[in-house]
């Protein structure tokens, strides 16, 4: 029998991604779900899951990731990103399923001025960070197995991230003003996709035993929002003239830290994922949405 890979949150960004590759890996069988199908907040919903697809890995990709929103929605944030983590963890725990948990830079503060180290101390600076935090404690405490990867910046095809935002303003705007003083590492959908189901393709056949902890993934490189944009642009062609502005001149209802770099050696030496340049990945991500386009 195969092993079963139940995702949830499988239409976000980094679910569909999943989806796609998964194309690619008939040694399992996949369960994608969504809120409608699996609200990770339930717990009679969750165990039914587990009890149906008697999952080997969980890689839970569901979030609440409303940034600024999350300032307000506090209780909703909560439940989603911490809570329910917990929920998934003990489900995890119980079953002997692998847990693949995805979090995100914003648990640190970004006063940093070197890449973080998974080990860094978190030090959250506004309420989505925070939650995301707690739900790292939750999957650490409940699952001993449990694998978090933190990610930053990311972007796809699907769904709503920056380089969408930047293609849409830019094609309707002779001018567009972009931060220039927050700086980190973006993140193609599909690169982590592909990292996380390489690691599990690792476990699979043996090569590596589980490992459990937190590990960063990120495409390598770092820049400032302007540079994202300005490449963008570049890259898409526009005739739009992109301006550098300080953090302080864009207010915005939750605080982004400044430095958001993480290292990302440890995934790589641990279980072998590779290093994938940002400007490669942007340039593939952007020609498949103008295919689609076309
Ligand atoms: N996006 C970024 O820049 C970024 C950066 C760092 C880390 N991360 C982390 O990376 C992971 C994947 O992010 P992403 O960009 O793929 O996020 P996304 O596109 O926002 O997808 C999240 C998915 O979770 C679903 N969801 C929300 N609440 C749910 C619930 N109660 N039960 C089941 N599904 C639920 C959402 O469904 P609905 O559409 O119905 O709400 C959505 O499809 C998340 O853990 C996120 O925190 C993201």
């Amino acid at each position: 029998m195969k092993p079963t890979i139940l995702v949830s949150g499988g239409y976000g960004q980094l679910g569909f991604e999943l989806s796609r590759l998964a194309e690619g890996m008939p040694q399992f069988s996949f369960v994608f779900t969504d809120r409608d199908t699996l609200d990770i907040t339930s717990p009679e919903e969750m165990q039914k899951a587990f009890d149906l697809h008697k999952p080997a890995y969980f890689i839970n990709c569901a979030a609440y990731t409303a940034v600024d929103k999350a300032e307000t929605e506090r209780e909703v944030a909560a439940r989603i990103n911490a809570e329910a983590v917990g929920i998934i963890a003990d489900c995890c725990e119980k079953a002997g399923t692998q847990l693949i948990h995805i979090s995100t830079d914003y648990v640190f503060n970004g006063k940093g001025t070197s890449p973080y180290q998974p080990d860094a101390p978190a030090d959250p600076i506004n309420y989505y960070g925070e939650t995301k935090w707690q739900g790292e404690v939750a999957a650490r405490e409940k699952c001993r197995n449990s694998i978090i990867i933190r990610t930053s910046w990311v972007y796809s095809e699907h769904g709503n991230n920056f380089v969408k935002t930047m293609l849409r303003l830019m094609a309707q705007r002779p001018e567009l003003s972009v931060v220039e003083d927050q700086v980190g590492c973006p993140t193609y959908a599909r690169d982590l996709a592909a990292a996380i189901l390489h690691i599990v393709n690792v476990l699979h056949t043996g090569e590596k035993a589980t490992q459990p902890g937190t590990y960063h993934y990120s495409n390598s490189g770092v820049i400032s929002w302007y540079d994202f944009a300005v490449a963008i642009r570049d890259i898409a062609a526009l005739p739009c003239e992109v301006k550098a502005i300080p953090s302080s001149a864009y207010p915005t209802p939750a605080a982004r830290p400044s430095y958001s770099v993480m290292d990302i050696s440890k995934i790589q030496q641990v279980y072998g994922v590779q290093d994938v340049p940002w400007r490669g990945s942007l340039a593939e991500c952007m020609e498949r949405l103008k295919n689609a386009a076309s």
